[in-house]
């Protein structure tokens, strides 16, 4: 059994698709076993993201990410971390497989919708910047 974290970018949030999301994970047999909405201060952003530190987008990535509230789960299942992926959809919406929730609906590279952990270290990592144990139902 494999976690990741998912969060529904604050595009996602204003534009009222998190039910949208929620049911792909919950009709791809994926278990929700955490969640919270919070708004990232910029600082908490940065953290989040600072692999991204040097790249050109870093200003702009930390800027939407803290334009508004987001919601943070962990998801749960078996090889979650690649099959939240296969969900999302690429990076780029324009690259995205048909049926994917970034191509049906993300507007910009930056602005995709959702956020997934890419690989099992980056997951844990990510969980434990949003959720203690406690917080955990698994
Ligand atoms: P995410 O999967 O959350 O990881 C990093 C984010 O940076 C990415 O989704 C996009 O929202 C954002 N981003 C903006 N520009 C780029 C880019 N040129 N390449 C990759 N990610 C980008």
């Amino acid at each position: 059994m494999e976690q990741t974290l998912s969060i529904i970018k604050p595009d996602g949030v204003g534009r009222a698709l998190i039910g949208e999301v929620i049911k792909r994970f919950e009709a791809n047999d994926i278990k929700i076993v955490a969640m919270k909405m919070v708004h990232m201060s910029k600082q908490q952003a940065e953290g989040f993201y600072a692999v991204h530190r040097e790249r050109p987008f870093f200003n702009s990535l930390t800027d939407f990410m803290c334009s508004g509230p987001a919601v943070v789960m962990v998801l749960e299942g078996e090889n979650v971390i690649a099959r939240n992926r296969d969900l999302m959809g690429a990076t780029n919406y324009e690259e995205a497989a048909a049926g994917t929730i970034r191509k049906d609906f993300a507007t910009s590279i930056e602005r995709n919708i959702v956020h997934g952990s890419d690989a099992p270290e980056t997951a844990a990592f990510e969980i434990g910047y949003f959720f203690n144990a406690f917080e955990i139902m698994s």
